[in-house]
């Protein structure tokens, strides 16, 4: 099935039925002009460093800014966005000529994992989509919504296939891009992460930094059968949350990076409305869960709009372990 079909028939029984659709498919394009880019690699020039630092201190690369570009140009053909927040802007994007009671707001990372590009890893781009207020004065506040209120969420990852995952709220599902009509094809209706798999993500060099909570787990995990666990574990890190994401929506496991006491300032290293956010929504969707450790995700509510957060995501079972030792 195509993604317009799909997108027809899902949304016909929601309250935002004759527009998500164009919404959805609008991030779609620019999905595929971006995989453009990604696979044309040092042809394009995309790896081109830029003297420009982001808001959240990174240096940028010419891919960082060009996918932020596209992003926003299909978004605004829609008319349906009132605003944006980016990774790569300080404060929120407004559209213009957007019409009266465009109804959405639109957070998103253009190129997450981005300094895998330099090696031709593997990246994607994480968008959430949020009701915008009625009648609100435009301001970051209008972006400040609990996880629970996206009205759809989703990734599209750019690796040996071009894949969309996306959720409005009633499941999550896969569509693949078929590179010889472009078109997204749904390949993986309702994902099901499995309760429990013995598969954890994290980057472990970082471990000295971590609370005793995760220490601890961590340290049950690789003791294996002679542990407290009796199951060997197995671990992967792709320094990129969108293909470790999609690995646990395809087959579980957990998703970690934690609270890190090095940078006291912050919370955790990811970035609540254009990371966590969506992409606990798609785990959730597909029967995982989502945490800090002491809370759901979902349930936070945002003070800044680039905040961050600790992220703990994935098979069920294990996620909720992973709070009993923080409660403990
Ligand atoms: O900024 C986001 C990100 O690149 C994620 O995609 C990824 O999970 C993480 O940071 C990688 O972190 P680290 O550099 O500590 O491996």
């Amino acid at each position: 099935m195509k993604l317009s079909d799909f997108l027809n028939q899902s949304c016909a029984n929601l309250n935002h039925a004759g527009q998500l659709s164009p919404l959805i498919l609008s991030i779609a394009d620019a999905g595929k002009q971006i995989a453009v880019l990604v696979a044309k690699g040092k042809l394009a020039g995309v790896t081109n460093k830029l003297d420009s630092i982001n808001v959240q201190g990174e240096a940028q690369m010419q891919l960082d800014i060009s996918s932020h570009d596209i992003f926003i140009d299909c978004l605004s053909t829609t008319k349906l966005v009132v605003g944006a927040v980016s990774e790569e802007l300080a404060s929120p994007y407004y559209f213009d000529g957007y019409a009266v009671d465009a109804p959405y707001l639109v957070c998103f990372d253009p190129l997450d994992g981005s300094s895998n590009v330099a090696f031709d890893g593997v990246v994607g781009s994480i968008f959430s989509v949020l009701p915008a207020p009625l009648n609100a004065e435009r301001s970051e506040a209008m972006f400040l919504q609990q996880g629970i209120h996206q009205i759809a969420a989703g990734y599209v990852l750019y690796g040996p296939a071009t894949m969309l995952v996306i959720t409005l709220g009633a499941g999550t599902h896969a569509f693949t891009l078929d590179p010889e009509t472009q078109v997204f094809e749904l390949t993986h209706p309702d994902l099901q992460i499995p309760a429990h798999y013995p598969e954890f993500a994290i980057n472990a060099s970082r471990q000295r930094f971590w609370e005793a909570p995760m220490q601890q787990y961590i340290a049950d995990c690789i003791a294996g059968e002679e542990g407290v666990r009796q199951c060997n574990f197995n671990m992967r890190w792709m320094a990129s949350m969108v293909a470790d994401i999609h690995r646990i929506l395809m087959r579980g496991g957990v998703f970690l990076y934690p609270k890190d006491r090095q940078v006291t300032d912050r919370a955790g290293r990811l970035r609540l409305l254009y990371e966590v956010n969506p992409m606990s929504m798609l785990i959730e969707q597909a029967g995982g869960k989502a945490s800090t450790g002491r809370a759901s995700v979902l349930g936070l509510q945002p003070t800044q709009i680039h905040q961050r957060v600790p992220a703990i995501l994935g098979s069920i079972q294990e996620v909720d372990l992973i709070e009993q030792y923080h409660q403990r």
